[in-house]
């Protein structure tokens, strides 16, 4: 059958049309990605794995470091000529720019790449639809406002079958946007000021995820330990007491929470790792650098004692907790002896995973007109000396666990037949022969082996 002879009088039916959305970034970005789907399908879309038989392209994209944004028009550039070749077929494809690019850049974007038909920001995804409706009419969509009214009140539920398409772990987006201008940061222009979602809201999500099979929740936002949420008493609840109330959902067994600023661990956070068994023993807590001097120009409002102390008052709450954290290295004015602190202050720590990454200025923030840009050698070599540190902590923290029986989450099959792989309690993906276990289920299993980035296991 022909592409033609399938479509009705007046173009293809709704039900016919195929999305394809391709997620860069941050894990905000792969919940917003399947709040897109949701509400695209409301208009009739159904999600496609290839992209050449999709009728609608959207990239959901990031713009935290310049290559990051980079990527973006390259993938556009390559679309562009699908897009041309499935036009000279009779196909209409339209290209959708969301996520941070499309906010930080707007307009500019349709001007520098004409193939794309609609720009939509993260605060308008409860509009995608109708955007997607006027591009196909050959209107070019460019939403960027910062919404006024609440998207997630908007935008349509994820069905139980989407939702059980997507596995038993699932990302819930309580907060978003940021207040805290770091120097170097783009998130405060691109995601708006912070915004807490509702308890009710919060909780009624949850709620129909667990419904649906989910086991693990892992709420999300900028900066999720900052979330301050009405509750339904009416009184200004903080994270800690929100981990409480959704411990109590049926069906839900293990909560995580990501990405945390130290200035925002409060005592309720605290406690709740202490007291709160759902709540996994593994702390995702950016430094960014472990020189004073450079916190400061960071504009982190902590010093790096502050942040020593804070591990150890979590730590003291829960020993077993892990640490993961973020760092930039060659920030404007970082010396050799700025980076030796950071060196220390990682060996103090000891972390069990951990993600760093160069400086990348950014237009727009203050970091950008700062003097003293390091050298692109100096930050090269700064680099590899960090992470060879922290691979090192990595795989130290993983053969610790050789020979220790831990409890599993079973998240999906292995890649051999009989296999399973599930998470540990500090993330890490664990392989496992010959179980009885079920997708879903969590089972105490030993660890007979650790690889550089899973590890290997036998039911206990
Ligand atoms: N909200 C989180 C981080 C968001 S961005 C937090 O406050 O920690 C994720 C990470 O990207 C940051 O922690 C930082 O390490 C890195 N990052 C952000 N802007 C950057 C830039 N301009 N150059 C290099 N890395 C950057
Ligand atoms: Fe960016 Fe800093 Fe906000 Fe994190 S806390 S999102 S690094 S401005
Ligand atoms: Fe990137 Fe935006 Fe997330 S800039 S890291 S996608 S908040």
């Amino acid at each position: 059958m022909t592409a033609a002879s399938r479509e009705a009088p007046g173009g293809k039916t709704a039900a016919q049309r195929k999305v394809f959305i391709k997620t860069y970034g941050c894990q905000m970005n792969v919940y917003d990605s399947t709040r897109m789907a949701d509400a695209l399908s409301a208009g009739g879309f159904v999600e496609t794995a290839d992209h050449r038989d999709a009728d609608l392209i959207v990239l959901n994209t990031c713009h935290i470091r310049e290559k990051a944004a980079e990527k973006v028009y390259s993938e556009i550039g390559r679309l562009r000529l699908i897009k041309e070749q499935n036009a000279a077929a009779g196909r209409q494809m339209t290209i959708a720019v969301a996520g941070c690019v499309a906010q930080a850049e707007g307009e500019e974007i349709v001007r520098r790449a004409p193939s794309v038909d609609v720009v939509i920001g993260p605060q308008s995804y409860h509009r995608i639809d109708s955007a997607v409706a006027r591009a196909r009419k050959g209107e070019k969509v460019v939403e960027t406002d910062y919404a006024v009214e609440d998207k997630f009140d908007k935008l349509p539920q994820s069905s139980r079958q989407g939702i059980r398409a997507r596995g038993v772990t699932a990302f819930l987006t309580v907060q978003e946007g940021c207040d805290k201008f770091c120097t170097f940061c783009v998130v405060p222009y691109t995601r708006g000021s912070e915004v807490s979602r509702p308890v009710s809201q919060i909780v009624a999500e949850a709620e129909r995820l667990a419904g649906a099979g989910v086991r693990e929740v892992t709420l999300l936002g900028q900066n999720v330990n900052a979330w301050h949420g009405e509750g339904p008493d009416g009184r200004e609840w903080g994270l800690g007491e929100l981990l409480f109330r959704l411990a109590k959902i049926s069906g839900i067994a293990r909560l995580r929470y990501v990405t945390s600023h130290p200035r925002d661990m409060d005592d309720g956070l605290i406690a709740a790792h202490r007291d709160l068994a759902e709540l996994m023993p593994y702390l995702h807590l950016p430094v960014q650098s472990g020189s004073d001097r450079v916190l400061k120009a960071m504009n982190r409002r902590h010093t790096a004692d502050d942040y020593l102390r804070l591990v150890d008052r979590i730590r003291h709450a829960r020993s077993d907790i892990a640490m993961s954290g973020d760092f930039i290295v060659g920030f404007p004015g970082e010396s050799d002896d700025d980076f030796d602190a950071t060196m220390d202050l990682v060996r103090q720590v000891g972390y069990a995973q951990a993600y760093s990454f160069k400086y990348s200025r950014r237009p727009g923030t203050p970091g950008a007109s700062l003097d003293g840009q390091v050298d692109e050698n100096v930050m090269n070599e700064r680099l590899q000396h960090l992470q060879s540190l922290l691979v090192r902590q990595q795989s130290d923290f993983s053969a610790g666990l050789v020979g220790r029986t831990i409890d599993l989450l079973i998240e999906k099959p292995g890649r051999n037949s009989g296999q399973l792989v599930g998470r540990s309690p500090w993330l890490q993906p664990v392989v496992i022969a010959e179980t009885d276990g079920a997708i879903g289920e969590i089972i105490d299993v030993q660890i007979t082996r650790a690889a550089s980035n899973s590890l290997f296991a036998v039911p206990a």
